[in-house]
């Protein structure tokens, strides 16, 4: 059992209480205080905590922000807070405003534009801590239909050493100003947001990175799986133009003259905006060696420029188109380029990032690689057809007709020792088809020799028309061509030369009943145009309707047309022109 004086608190118990009353209940309320400032303090790092791990999470730049700023928000019990973000003008790029309601944000006039304490922010990145931001000496005041605001605290967003923007907050919500901790955790935060921002910034690229190899490699594929090249180039200047979220984008390309490029294709939104771009269709653009263009595509180095603003050679056409912020970048090797690529956002729009453009560079390099392998590919391609086109014509002309030619002759002299005159009226008719067969394979020599080298020459086209028209008379009909068609009709009289043969073809198939049809068309002092069938003939009381536009196309070229026909006997329409349009045509009636 312990006796008194043994215990070892006893004295202490007597002097305990011994202490005056109120200086006990003065250090309890002083223990009771550190207390509830130990726990607020762990409170406060833990919401700071939270709050770095909350604006850790999600890798996309623009929630990544708003998220900031409301935290910080939080953290220091603003009312207000918002981030400002520097652009590469060192003026505000944009702002991130939270705690406004939609008919406060409504009211104000602008966005603050970076003066006054924001820009003293801007210029001095250092933490600023105010009880009333109005008595600041670098206070500019707020913008109309701003809320009033008091108590101020800002600070710095930096990745690595660069400012990235500026956390402000204002207004404390007890009416307070903000202290020194709330400066300390706020600061603590912006360490922590620079991070995240940063790794945002590099998801980013390394995303749109992938974008661009993704689009880079299907152009190509297109390419190389013989998409015709104007469709890639399209495709390219619409990948281009979304990619790099540009308004519109145009690829160009030199024109007639050495100082001018024109536009080849362009590419801009569907709906009513894009629609405003539209001008740039078949668009001459000067590319002089001092203008905006020029400088590029002979210079052989990208460049971004702002064209609303003065001071731009040449960009007149596009200012005009209301144009901001434009990319200008080589299509193909800068020591070679093809032509230029240029993106170009509205007035108002944003600037180009920087780290676009070597992105952008490359890929409109491979782009213009794999056009000039595919042009490449099918140049050899069409020499390929042509080559085949031409042995074949020469195989026929040395090899067929000859042997024709030969059984012709042959059989001509055997008819002189045939006493049968009917087996010799047999064979003499046999010479004449073996002599129409020759044409005929002449004309098809001829043809083949012209269709691949340029579609739109008469002889192919009347090659065509012939063809089709097999398909409605339900027989093909026989072409015979004689003479330079090709060299001697001019595009005027091939024209209606064109009009006319579709018309007669058309008759013959609707109104003949015909089992027969030739086309001739022979060129000489003059062009002839003879399309005969076996039909029923024209009645004598049909009207005229395509057969009078027959007629007066061969008077307006100052020809004729002659028809002959008879019931069940057929009918012929001979259709003979001038070669070539006349410098006064002899105009005749009926
Ligand atoms: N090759 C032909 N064989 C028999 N009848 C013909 C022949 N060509 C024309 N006709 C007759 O002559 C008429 C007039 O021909 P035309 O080409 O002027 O007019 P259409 O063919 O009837 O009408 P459109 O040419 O305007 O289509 C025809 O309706 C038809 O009766
Ligand atoms: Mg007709």
């Amino acid at each position: 059992m312990s006796q008194p004086g043994d215990d070892p608190y006893e004295h202490d118990e007597r002097n305990r209480l011994s202490l005056p009353r109120a200086g006990l209940d003065d250090l309890l309320d002083e223990v009771r205080a550190r207390m509830s400032d130990i726990s607020a303090t762990q409170d406060r790092i833990r919401t700071l905590l939270e709050a770095v791990i909350s604006i850790g999470e999600g890798l996309h730049l623009d929630p990544l922000l708003l998220r900031i700023t409301e935290t910080a928000a939080r953290l220091v019990n603003a009312r207000y807070g918002a981030q400002g973000v520097i652009g590469p003008d060192g003026e505000l790029a944009r702002f991130i405003p939270v705690g406004l309601q939609p008919q406060e944000i409504a009211a104000i006039e602008h966005w603050p534009e970076g003066k006054g304490i924001l820009g003293l922010l801007i210029k001095e990145p250092h933490a600023l801590r105010l009880s009333d931001v109005r008595d600041h000496p670098e206070s500019r005041g707020f913008p109309e239909g701003h809320p009033p605001m008091r108590s101020f605290l800002g600070v710095p967003i930096r990745i690595r050493d660069q400012v990235f923007g500026n956390l402000y907050m204002t207004d404390k919500r007890d009416g307070t100003r903000f202290t020194e901790d709330d400066e300390l955790l706020l600061r603590a935060l912006a360490t922590a947001a620079g991070t995240a921002i940063e790794n945002a910034q590099l998801f980013s690229q390394s995303q749109s990175r992938e974008t661009w190899l993704d689009a880079s490699g299907q152009i190509t594929t297109q390419l190389l799986t013989g998409a015709a090249p104007e469709q890639v180039l399209r495709l390219v200047a619409r990948r281009a133009r979304v990619m790099a979220h540009a308004d519109c984008a145009v690829i160009a390309m030199p024109g007639s003259d050495p100082d001018t490029l024109a536009v080849r294709v362009w590419d801009a939104p569907e709906d009513g905006d894009g629609r405003r771009w539209a001008a740039l269709e078949g668009a001459v653009l000067s590319c002089g060696p001092d203008t905006l263009l020029g400088r590029v595509y002979r210079g052989g180095d990208a460049l971004m420029a702002e064209v609303s603003e003065p001071g731009h050679q040449g960009a007149d056409f596009l200012r005009d188109l209301g144009a901001g912020p434009v990319i200008v970048l080589p299509f193909g090797p800068p020591e070679g380029a093809r032509g230029i690529l240029f993106l170009a956002r509205s007035r108002d729009g944003d600037a180009f990032q920087d780290s676009w453009l070597g992105m952008l560079s490359s890929f409109a390099d491979q782009a213009a690689v794999a056009l000039e392998l595919a042009e490449a590919r099918l140049d050899s391609e069409r020499l390929t057809v042509l080559e085949d086109r031409d042995r074949i014509a020469r195989d026929l002309h040395d090899t067929v007709i000859q042997r024709l030619y030969a059984t012709a002759i042959t059989l001509m002299g055997t008819v002189r020792r045939i006493d049968d005159t009917g087996t010799a009226a047999r064979v003499r008719n046999a010479v004449t088809e073996l002599d129409d067969t020759i044409r005929q394979i002449r004309s098809t020599i001829f043809a083949l020799q012209s269709t691949g080298s340029n579609p739109s020459w008469l002889r192919s086209r009347v090659l065509d028309l012939v063809n089709s028209a097999g398909d409605i008379l339900g027989f093909a009909p026989r072409l015979l061509t004689q003479g330079p068609i090709d060299n001697e009709v001019d595009e005027t009289v091939g024209e209606h030369l064109a009009a006319v043969l579709r018309e007669l073809l058309s008759n013959v198939a609707r109104h003949a009943g015909a089992t027969r049809v030739d086309v001739e068309l022979s060129v000489g002092d003059d062009l002839r145009l003879r399309v005969v069938d076996d039909g029923c003939g024209i009645p004598d009381d049909a009207g005229r309707s395509g057969l009078r536009n027959v007629e007066s196309r061969a008077h307006e070229l100052g020809g004729q047309v002659v028809i002959t026909t008879a019931q069940d006997e057929g009918t012929t329409v001979e259709w003979r022109v001038p070669c070539r349009v006349q410098p006064a045509p002899a105009r005749r009636d009926g």
